[in-house]
């Protein structure tokens, strides 16, 4: 927290972030298509049933009060898998990383990655991955991260 620049700060997200813009700093990463507010609020609502395996961080802009939150500026989440290999081993995956455009640049990005592997750590995976573009690499590799296998997908 302390990290973070004044007018910024991280949490987790919560119920009401749908009207915080949450989906507009997603939508800067991919196509995300109509969600009403129910919608979200019910994969809001599944994900945080499933203790301990979906952990998504905002980082919030404050408003003229510095106690107002007047929008969110970035997204990343951690999801935890527990495995049976590697003597029950927990792996973490990094999914979704996104700052708001007019505020990439400003280290807020790196710090996003280290409190997710931080998270990471405190619940126990001994590692995590991501899969990225070619465009993306490098700033992973300051992030501490080193290319590694190769992706493949099946789409349905
Ligand atoms: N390539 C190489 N280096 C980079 C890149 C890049 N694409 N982006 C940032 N860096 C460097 C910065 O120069 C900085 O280096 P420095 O410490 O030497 O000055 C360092 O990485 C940290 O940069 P930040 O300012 O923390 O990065 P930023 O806040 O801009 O966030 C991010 C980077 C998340 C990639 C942002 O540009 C973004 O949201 N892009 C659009 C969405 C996206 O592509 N997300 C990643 C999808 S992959 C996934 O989610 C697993």
């Amino acid at each position: 927290q302390s990290l973070l620049p004044k007018g910024y700060t991280f949490r987790s997200l919560r119920r009401s972030d749908y009207k915080l813009g949450h989906l507009d700093v997603l939508a800067d990463l991919a196509h995300i298509g109509d969600i009403s507010e129910a919608e979200w609020t019910e994969r809001f609502d599944y994900l945080a049933k499933c203790g301990g395996t979906y952990f998504v961080l905002v980082i919030v802009e404050a408003g003229d009060n510095e106690y107002e939150e007047k929008r969110i500026i970035g997204t990343g989440t951690l999801v935890v898998e527990r495995k049976f290999l590697f003597k029950l081993g927990i792996q973490g995956h990094i999914e979704d990383i996104g700052i708001k455009a007019d505020q990439q640049g400003k280290g807020l990005g790196i710090k996003m990655l280290n409190a997710l592997d931080s998270i990471a750590k405190d619940v126990g995976c001994y590692k995590t991955i991501l899969d990225c573009s070619a465009k993306n690499e490098g700033f992973y590799v300051k992030c501490g991260y080193e290319k590694a296998g190769t992706e493949m997908q099946h789409y349905f």
